[in-house]
Parts: C-alpha cells; sequence; structure tokens
C-alpha cells in the first residue's frame, strides 16, 4: 500500500527554493549539472528548469540497489559524456540513504579533478547512515521508510507518480 508523504506541490515548490539557493551558491559561474540515473530524473528535470544561467547536463547511471536492500557495490553503468576537470560539477540525487553510492561518487568523480564537486538530493534518510558524506543541498530530510514516486523505485516500478510515497504493509 502506498501513503503519500510528499505531494507534488511541496516538492514544486522546495526545488524551485533550491534552484534559487543554488544559482546563488555558484555565482554567475556555469554548472555541470549531473544526473545519477534512474531516480535523479525527474528531480533533475525540475531543477535545471528554475536554475537561471548556464548549466550544462550530463548523465550517470549507478547501480547500487537490489529490491529494498542496499547491496554496497557500486558500478557505473553509464558514464558521463564529457570531462569534467576543471569545471563546478553538481551531482543530483534522489536519495541519501546510507551515503555509500554517494561516498563512492564523490571519490570517483573528485578523482577527475573538477574545479568543485556539490551534491544535491531531493531526499535524505539521515537515520540509516553508514558513511558520513557532506551533501550540499537537501530537499527533504525523511524518517527511515521505503518510499518510492518522483523517480525513487521499487523494483523499478512507481517511478512515475507526481508524488513521494511511503510502501507499508497492507492490502
Ligand atoms: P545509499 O547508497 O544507501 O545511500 O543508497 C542510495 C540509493 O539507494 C538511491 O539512489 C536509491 O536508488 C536507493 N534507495 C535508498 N533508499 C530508497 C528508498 O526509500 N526508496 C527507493 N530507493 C531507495
Amino acid at each position: 500500500m502506498l501513503r503519500p508523504l510528499l505531494e507534488a506541490d511541496v516538492i514544486a515548490r522546495r526545488i524551485t527554493e533550491l534552484a534559487v539557493e543554488i544559482r546563488r551558491t555558484y555565482g554567475d559561474q556555469p554548472i555541470v549539472v549531473c544526473g545519477v540515473l534512474k531516480g535523479g530524473v525527474p528531480f533533475m528535470a525540475d531543477l535545471i528548469r528554475h536554475l537561471s544561467g548556464a548549466v550544462e547536463i550530463e548523465f550517470l547511471g549507478v547501480s547500487s540497489y537490489a529490491g529494498t536492500e542496499t547491496t554496497g557495490a557500486v558500478r557505473i553503468t553509464h558514464d558521463l559524456k564529457r570531462d569534467i576537470a576543471g569545471q563546478d560539477v553538481l551531482l543530483v540525487e534522489d536519495i541519501v540513504d546510507t551515503g555509500l553510492t554517494l561516498d563512492w561518487l564523490r571519490r570517483t568523480l573528485g578523482a577527475r579533478g573538477p574545479r568543485s564537486l556539490r551534491i544535491a538530493t531531493l531526499l535524505d534518510k539521515p537515520e540509516r547512515r553508514r558513511v558520513e558524506v557532506v551533501v550540499d543541498f537537501v530537499g527533504f530530510t525523511i524518517p527511515d521508510r521505503f518510499v518510492v514516486g518522483f523517480g525513487l523505485d521499487l523494483n523499478e516500478r512507481y517511478r512515475n507518480l507526481p508524488y513521494i510515497a511511503e510502501v507499508v504493509e497492507g492490502p
């Protein structure tokens, strides 16, 4: 059963605020916005449309999850199509849970020599953190619940929901 947690209009308002905050942080600098596939796509799509100034988009595919449990194994399934050395890079994630994926991504992309590397996540579940990671822009901090919608899936389902819902036991 799905129990709505964050409605579409609440998410939209928060993303607009984040875009303003992000642009303020970067000043006039061009930003290479890297969306993490697949979950980060709806968030990224909304975010870039509210980001003023020079923005490029890139996608990075990683596989880290099977069902509802983290495997800890991260592997690149789709790499960036441009060199990020010397660039101001903003990595856009759907959710930070244990932090393992992000920690790995930070190290891996950091090794490519970007001028700066910041992270924006729509959701943050700090209770489950296993490694400390710095997240620069957070949409919503949520409790330790498994959520779907707005890019987030349960075995590839529900990514298309326009809101975020908690998966609860029930009929
Ligand atoms: P981490 O490495 O544990 O931080 O996991 C990050 C990834 O796990 C996210 O990018 C999601 O794909 C997935 N994930 C973590 N929590 C949830 C959830 O509540 N719903 C759906 N996917 C999740």
